[in-house]
């Protein structure tokens, strides 16, 4: 099925334009959450039997993590736009005869690491120059301590895992990292005896309730100021039906252009409603956004809301650090809101940016000032001094999806246009941007 499978980046090659636009208006539903359709992928790889998802994201990460999984022996059919049905291989994976390729999604490489150590075979992981450069000690190394036999080069891609028989371990993870809680949980799956990981920072919690729709014993336990997950080796899950509800990060981009471009009122449906990835919502309130919220139906164990939003006077705030791994993925659009808010929002906590596609602490601090806004970037934070955007600039996304089309959007409201340097990596997680842009009234469009 892949095989007849482009990938999306090819029509948004290139440079792209934003510019001045009138108020925009209208709906649009949320694109399938990254995080969910990742893991509707890999979970149903690994159960026993027919999974069936609906509202996947098909963005090229995920369509790389189904790839891999193919790879491993499991059938992955499309069946309809956003709609699959995977045949699992109930545990029992096969080594893939090529390597596997995750492209830019550090998700897909991360969790599928966890997985095929805990599964006894073996693979070699590689992706482009983006996740070719990110770390991955912070998942090989554990790994290794449950007996894993992992080849790292100077602790990034590619990665070497030769078959070997893993052994539970009690782990607490020095970076606040779902992607790190979830590789240990999956290579404890197919481990013999107890995992615990012990998360001081809550991170989103997808894996564990994902785990659970997929029949996994698996105990949740908050105790002496951390959450206790613990579950016992080896177990194998049942296949279950998926529903992806939206995604709160990619809803944040339409979010804040509406906020930005006066007049404007635009609703968003279906955006995924948990605690860990609801962040920016919670500092745009505190911002004075004109954000409506109303429930949506529950989807595959996760609330959802549908939001109409309004252009808004916005001030600036203290953004609090323990907020960040709750909104870790939007302090670049949430950087645009900022420059357009009276005064000064400062946002200290983000260490991790540096890890992300790019430096996103760097890129979005050049973004910015390249537009000509006052911004301070610390070693882990961020100063923006806001007021009426000059724009006229470029910006340098280095191969960074998020960086991309927060410059788009920061052109939206900016008095010149805004060229950001290649729109083509807003494929790897919402490659209908630009369509929902140019549906609520956006004007973008390639450079020349
Ligand atoms: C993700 C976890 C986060 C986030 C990424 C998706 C996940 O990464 O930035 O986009 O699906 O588990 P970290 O775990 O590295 O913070």
């Amino acid at each position: 099925m892949f095989s007849l499978m482009t990938q999306n980046s090819a029509s948004l090659q290139g440079p792209f334009l934003s510019r001045n636009s009138a108020p925009l208006s209208g709906a649009i539903a949320a694109p399938g959450d990254k995080s969910i359709s990742h893991r509707a992928f890999i979970f149903g790889a690994l159960a026993k039997g027919y999974t069936q998802v609906s509202g996947l994201l098909e963005s090229d990460d995920v369509l790389n993590t189904g790839r891999a999984m193919e790879a491993l022996g499991a059938k992955v059919q499309k069946d309809a736009a956003g709609r699959w049905s995977i045949e699992g291989c109930s545990g029992k994976f096969e080594s893939p005869a090529t390597d596997l390729d995750f492209g830019n999604a550090g998700t897909g490489v991360r969790l599928v690491m966890g997985l095929v150590a805990g599964s006894g075979i073996g693979a070699r992981f590689i992706g482009d120059e983006s996740l070719s450069g990110r770390p991955m000690r912070r998942v090989t190394d554990p790994l290794s301590d449950m007996g894993a036999d992992v080849e790292t080069t100077e602790g990034r891609l590619p990665v070497t895992i030769t078959p070997s028989e893993l052994d539970g371990l009690s782990y607490a993870p020095p970076v606040a990292s779902a992607q790190v809680k979830s590789a240990i949980l999956l290579a404890g799956l197919g481990a013999n005896g107890e995992t615990e990981i012990i998360e001081a920072v809550p991170t989103r919690d997808h894996t564990e309730t994902m785990l659970k729709l997929f029949g996994a014993a698996i105990e949740i336990e908050p105790r002496d100021d951390a959450t206790h997950i613990r579950l016992t080796g080896p177990q194998t899950l049942t296949a279950t039906d998926i529903a992806v509800p939206g995604d709160p990060s990619s809803a944040a981009f339409a979010t804040i252009a509406a906020l930005i471009t006066p007049g404007s009122e635009i609703t968003i449906t279906g955006i995924m409603d948990n605690p860990a990835r609801n962040g920016l919502y919670t500092t745009l309130k505190e911002m004075g956004a004109d954000l409506d919220m109303q429930d949506g139906p529950v989807m595959s164990g996760e609330k959802t809301f549908n939001l109409t939003v309004r252009h808004s006077a916005l001030n600036g705030i203290e953004v609090p650090a323990e907020r960040a791994p709750a909104m870790i993925d939007e302090y670049p659009i949430l950087a645009v809101a900022a420059a357009f808010a009276s005064g000064t929002t400062h946002m200290p906590g983000l260490a991790e940016l540096r890890a992300k596609e790019s430096d996103r602490l760097a890129g979005t601090a050049l973004m910015l000032a390249n537009n000509g806004v006052i911004v301070e970037a610390g070693t882990d934070s961020l100063t923006i001094h806001g007021g009426p955007v000059p724009g006229g600039g470029e910006v340098e996304t280095h191969h960074d999806h998020r960086l991309a089309m927060s410059g788009l959007v920061l052109g939206l409201g900016a008095q010149a246009p805004v060229r950001v340097d290649d729109a083509s990596m807003i494929a790897t997680s919402y490659p209908e941007f630009l369509s929902h842009m140019a549906a609520l009234g956006a004007k973008m469009e390639p450079a020349k």
